[in-house]
């Protein structure tokens, strides 16, 4: 589906945005691990959630969705049964890459599919550290999906330095490592977003350069309530159309600040962004609070090597905000962007020049500046939903027109996308 973006002059209001996506699988997953009854509040009802959903559906798990809430009657301890089809993952790396972890200790043999676009991603980086384990996994010969793992008399602990910052590959270690008596350390030197170790409440060290994570059975999760804030990479792009709107203001509630997801206030703060923080509150260890925010008029600011598995998938509207600043746009220190549901690094270069901009594409990053001089341009999201979304902001700040192509991809994260924003444009 084509969909054609109109200007928009100006936002006001409040949202309650669905809930964050990193949580949401997890919570899904751990209810689904743990004996008995779990409930999960405010979760994403999105095509990525759905589909961990219906993976454990698969493994035997009763859930059902009640408004926005979900009950899941879990299996407990190598409770899953063998599923009868392949596990389908979707478009959706979390969920490959952590049911990776737990399936590869269950005593069954599964395989998991995916759709065109996952079944290009790079999935060595788990099989690596999971075959150190013990592991049996086998995947395409170029290290893609299918990935078909079988049980292992052999599975063991293990002491894991990681050499990629990834959240999902540090997940996929420490759930698997939840089926072992012994302890297994995860040592990760880039610090990645840690809902994992958080929600499950794991032991974890850390001092300038490293942290460390130590996780066994006896942090194998129980039966218990979820109440997930909402998803701040899904409220960043109404915040970046608020910040570039005249006279607007936006009233966010209740979003997810975790200090490993809120790299994209602080780099819209270095960047002269007018955003406060009101009502802030702790449930099952993670932060969130109420977002104000009003027009600004930004700059762009250096984008540190640290920050950058912080704002990974903030990326590309960020780079939206960094075209309507002062200065030119430059991120470096990013080649993971490559691996994400499109190379998010071509995928915006390309979309960049169509529009007429001067955009430098780096092995690691890019730089963008210049004005938008082409009219009526159509945005190739390579079925990427952040890329479709992060190019109708900037149709919506934009005089130019702009249509963006299979559209319909926003449902991976937010199918609502054009619903809230009919709610608060002017
Ligand atoms: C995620 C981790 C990130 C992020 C992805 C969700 C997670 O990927 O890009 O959208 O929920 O663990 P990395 O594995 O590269 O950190």
């Amino acid at each position: 589906m084509i969909q054609k973006i109109e200007k928009i002059n100006r936002i006001k209001g409040e949202l309650n945005l669905p809930g964050d996506k990193s949580i949401s699988h997890r919570a899904v997953m751990f209810s689904s691990m743990a004996e008995g009854e779990s409930i999960v509040r405010n979760y994403l009802n999105s095509a990525d959630v759905n589909s961990t959903i219906n993976c454990f559906r698969e493994l035997g798990c009763e859930i059902s969705v009640e408004n926005t809430n979900l009950r899941i009657k879990g299996k407990g301890f190598k409770g899953f049964i063998k599923p009868k089809n392949n596990i389908d993952a979707g478009n959706s790396g979390t969920t490959t890459r952590l049911i990776s972890g737990i399936l590869a200790a269950q005593d069954f043999e599964t395989t998991i599919i995916g759709d065109e676009s996952l079944s290009k991603r790079p999935m060595n980086r788990i099989v690596d550290p999971l075959t150190k384990m013990g592991a049996i996994l086998k995947p395409s010969s170029a290290g893609t999906l299918p990935l078909n793992i079988h049980p292992s008399s052999n599975f063991q602990n293990i002491e894991f330095n990681m050499d990629v910052a990834s959240a999902q590959v540090k997940s996929a270690v420490l759930l698997a490592a939840l089926h072992l008596d012994d302890e297994t350390i995860v040592i990760e030197h880039a610090k990645t977003r840690n809902h994992t170790e958080t929600l499950l409440g794991l032991h974890v060290e850390e001092d300038e350069d490293h942290r460390k994570i130590f996780v066994s059975k006896s942090d194998y999760p129980q039966a218990k309530e979820y109440l997930v804030p909402s998803d701040i990479s899904t409220a960043s792009f109404f915040i970046i159309l608020t910040l570039l709107t005249k006279q607007s203001e936006l009233h966010l509630k209740n979003v997810l600040l975790n200090e490993t997801r809120i790299g994209i206030l602080k780099v819209l703060n270095q960047m002269n962004a007018n955003i406060e923080i009101e009502n802030e509150t702790e449930i099952n260890g993670e932060k969130s609070g109420d977002l104000i925010i009003k027009s600004s008029s930004l700059n762009n600011a250096k984008i540190e090597k640290d920050i950058i598995p912080n704002i990974i998938d903030e990326i590309p509207i960020l780079s939206v905000a960094g075209l309507f600043a002062e200065g030119n746009f430059v991120v470096r220190n990013a080649k993971e962007l490559r691996y994400k549901e499109s190379d998010r690094i071509s995928a915006m270069c390309e979309n960049y020049q169509k529009l007429g901009l001067t955009c430098n594409e780096y092995d690691d990053g890019f730089e963008v500046f210049g004005k938008i001089k082409n009219n009526d341009v159509l945005i190739e999201t390579f079925n990427d939903h952040r890329i479709a979304m992060a190019f109708s902001i900037l149709g919506m700040l934009s005089n130019k027109q702009l249509r963006i192509n299979n559209f319909e991809c926003v449902s991976v994260s937010n199918p609502e996308f054009l619903n809230q924003l009919k709610t608060i444009a002017q």
